[in-house]
């Protein structure tokens, strides 16, 4: 048994891929078929506070203030308390100040948050990258929310995962850059991530595509990030979300993640971009539109998007840091 506190809380920011993980080599392990690329953001972020107490008979989960199902989490606090030497059970509270599983990457900075607060309430002091194994295995993207600024996220060859982990590849105030989150739906999407990705392989005819070109998209990605050429980076990022949700409506049976506002502020982005306005779209498993731009046009960029018909909200953001205590 370690002895250390028996408490901590961790704050940690949700990430956009701009080159974007879909598909998984062992589900088991939670092991991504290809490697990924994204930015953290500094305005969507999660704070969950962790208390291992004894005599508590099951891990209580409170999302929002409203008590989960433990089922996703215990077989992960269970990791941690394995590697801790310790038994009790934990009590989690956790807050996102956005909504909840609306295609906004709640399970990254969900379980990037819960991966460092529990282990720190373990008493345990894991690396980084140790941390981004571990929260990968809450959920993939979550590997990146570990660090800031833009991140890369290794495949991996190995069975048992230890060389798929997230890396940074450049600090938030190295390059600034802004996000424009175009709310189109509060409401939780239909079909979770995992879902579906589940036997992708038997179930998409792009499969073997999307697979054979990650590495090609990685590398244009990753030398567009070195050489700050935005344009490149934009133009990547877009290519990369319309494959993805190409190989999403390829889906047996097809996974349709748009509305129509969703569509129209696609459109208006490429609007904008006719207008001489750097900017560039990507889109997650769920309706929301993230417009990728430069400071300097954030303004205009909001302002676009706000009168898009169906656009709720248009939330700037910009880097976020990497996932820290806050206590
Ligand atoms: C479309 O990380 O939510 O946002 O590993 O099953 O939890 P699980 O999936 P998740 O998938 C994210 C998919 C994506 C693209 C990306 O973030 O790279």
């Amino acid at each position: 048994m370690r002895h250390g506190p028996n408490a901590a809380t961790a704050r940690a920011y949700s990430n956009i891929a701009l080159i974007k993980y879909w598909g998984k080599r062992d589900s088991a392990l939670n092991l991504p078929a290809v490697g990924s690329i994204s930015i953290t953001l500094d305005a969507l972020y999660t704070d969950t506070r962790v208390t291992f107490v004894s005599g508590l008979e099951q891990d209580k989960i409170e999302i929002g203030g409203r008590t989960t199902d433990p089922a996703r989490f215990t077989g992960f606090l269970d990791r941690i308390r394995q590697h801790a030497d310790i038994t009790a059970r934990a009590r989690v509270e956790s807050w996102n100040n956005f909504p909840t599983g609306a295609g906004l990457a709640s399970s990254a900075s969900g379980f990037a948050a819960l991966a460092l607060a529990a282990t720190q309430a373990a008493g345990l002091n894991l690396s980084p990258r140790e941390l981004s194994i571990l929260a990968r295995q809450g959920s993939g993207s979550a590997a990146r929310s570990i660090f800031g600024g833009y991140a890369e996220m290794h495949r991996g060859e190995r069975d048992d995962g230890t060389d798929a982990f997230a890396e940074p590849l450049l600090d938030a105030d190295a390059w600034p850059l802004d996000v424009v989150v175009a709310i189109t739906a509060t409401t939780s999407k239909s079909v979770n991530s995992t879902t579906g990705m589940q036997d992708l392989d038997q179930r998409s005819d792009y499969y073997d595509a999307w697979v054979g070109h990650a590495e090609t998209d990685l590398a244009a990605m990753r030398e567009a990030i070195e050489d700050r050429d935005f344009a490149r980076l934009g133009a990547l990022s877009e290519m990369s979300c319309l494959k993805l949700h190409g190989l999403m409506l390829s889906t047996r049976p097809g996974l349709i993640y748009w509305n129509a506002a969703t569509v129209a502020a696609m459109h208006a982005v490429r609007q904008l971009r006719a207008d001489g306005v750097g900017v560039y779209f990507t889109i997650d498993a769920g309706p929301q539109v993230k417009a990728v731009c430069q400071p300097a046009d954030t303004d205009r960029v909001v302002a676009a998007l706000e009168q898009v018909p169906g656009v709720l909200e248009a939330r700037r953001s910009g880097l976020g840091p990497a996932a820290h205590r806050l206590d």
